[in-house]
């Protein structure tokens, strides 16, 4: 199993530039900030997925499937918050998520109602992957054993929500667009990554 999803996580994430390795020393000694950035990256991801069936309910697939997954991204709000209170440790504000702006910057703001929700879902799918990748490296990393458990659910939890956010865009949109498309969001979010300042406060 170890094995397996470690080849599964690498072969489906096509990320093109892995996390510096210094992050997650960097990550290990701002515990309580980077708890709580991940509990508003869980929070973020259940209103996004709120917000995707309001704009799209005559998907029912899309419908059917974001439903349940509020309620998952809402039980990582939970987990998360859990760990902070067991540590005595304060949910603090929600910080500018230069990451996940500098993803919607890249977006396409005009173009049909189908390439933009093709490029919500590539969002989604991006941001998850990526997600998975960090919580790899903190699962792997980390010096804690407790800490290291809890990210790897995390991060096998993340890995299908990235194939489910492709699986979804698959269904509505020609496979082949969605494809090329996302060959070029992985090559923006690989520049992004490289000018981006390695913070060991933030999840992204
Ligand atoms: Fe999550
Ligand atoms: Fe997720």
């Amino acid at each position: 199993m170890e094995n397996n999803l470690s080849e599964h996580t690498r072969n489906i994430l096509g990320l093109k530039l892995p996390t510096d390795p210094r992050w997650v020393n960097l990550a290990e000694i701002q515990l309580e900030e980077i708890l709580t950035d991940h509990a508003y990256c869980e929070q973020k991801a259940a209103t996004t997925c709120i917000s995707l069936i309001q704009k799209n309910p005559e998907k029912s697939l899309l419908v059917q499937e974001l439903s349940p997954l509020v309620t998952e991204e809402w039980g990582h709000f939970r987990m998360v918050l859990a760990e902070l209170n067991k540590r005595d440790l304060q949910l603090g504000r929600q910080r500018k998520d230069v990451y996940v702006n500098k993803l919607i910057d890249f977006q396409k703001k005009g173009g049909s109602h189908e390439e933009r929700f093709l490029d919500q879902m590539l969002t989604m799918a991006l941001i998850e992957a990526r997600s998975c990748e960090r919580f790899k490296r903190l699962s792997e990393g980390l010096d804690d054993d407790y800490m290291r458990k809890f990210y790897r659910k995390f991060m096998e939890s993340e890995a299908g929500h990235y194939t489910l956010f492709i699986t979804l865009a698959e269904h509505y949109i020609d496979k082949k667009i969605v494809r090329q498309r996302w060959a070029e969001w992985l090559v923006y979010e690989k520049e992004l990554m490289n000018s981006a300042e390695v913070r060991g406060d933030r999840i992204h």
